[in-house]
């Protein structure tokens, strides 16, 4: 399998509750190399155009004031079929369908506050990379 790049976020309700590094090791477990890693709070106008897929969905507006709320972490997670993989080891959107093992499955709130981001296709992957990092900060 090719080796990929993807896209994470280790979203604030983690980042409040000091699990960045109990996340982080679920992803080096699973052979994921974070390559580029940074805490940011996120601005509002980040959040929208970071979200902006889902601006005519009912949930947009507490999805932005959630992201907005506290520090989270951006990173990109490089390794084998790395985009499959992190979707894998986060576990299902909603933790109540998530897998046992899983992030979202052991550490997310609710639907809304489900822990961490994962890009969701080699495309996504390329643009939310990009949107966060320059080429230079990509170090492998
Ligand atoms: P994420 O992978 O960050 O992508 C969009 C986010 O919207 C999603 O995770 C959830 O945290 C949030 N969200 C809130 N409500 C819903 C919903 N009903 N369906 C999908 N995503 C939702």
């Amino acid at each position: 399998m090719a080796i990929e790049r993807t896209f994470s976020i280790i979203k604030p309700d983690a980042v409040r509750r000091n699990l960045i590094g109990k996340i982080l090791t679920k992803f080096e477990d699973a052979g994921l190399r974070p390559i580029a890693l940074k805490k940011i709070h996120m601005t509002r106008a980040q959040a929208e155009g970071f979200y902006a897929v889902h601006k005519d969905r009912p949930f947009f507006g507490e999805l932005v004031e959630q992201m907005i709320a506290s520090p989270v972490v951006v990173q990109v997670l490089e390794g084998e079929g790395a985009i499959l993989k992190n979707r894998d080891v986060m576990g299902a959107t909603n933790p109540a369908n998530a897998a046992e093992g899983t992030i979202r499955k052991e550490f997310a709130l609710s639907i809304g506050e489900n822990s961490v981001h994962g890009s969701d296709a080699p495309e996504t992957a390329a643009q939310e990379i990009k949107f966060f990092f320059n080429d230079d900060e990509l170090v492998g």
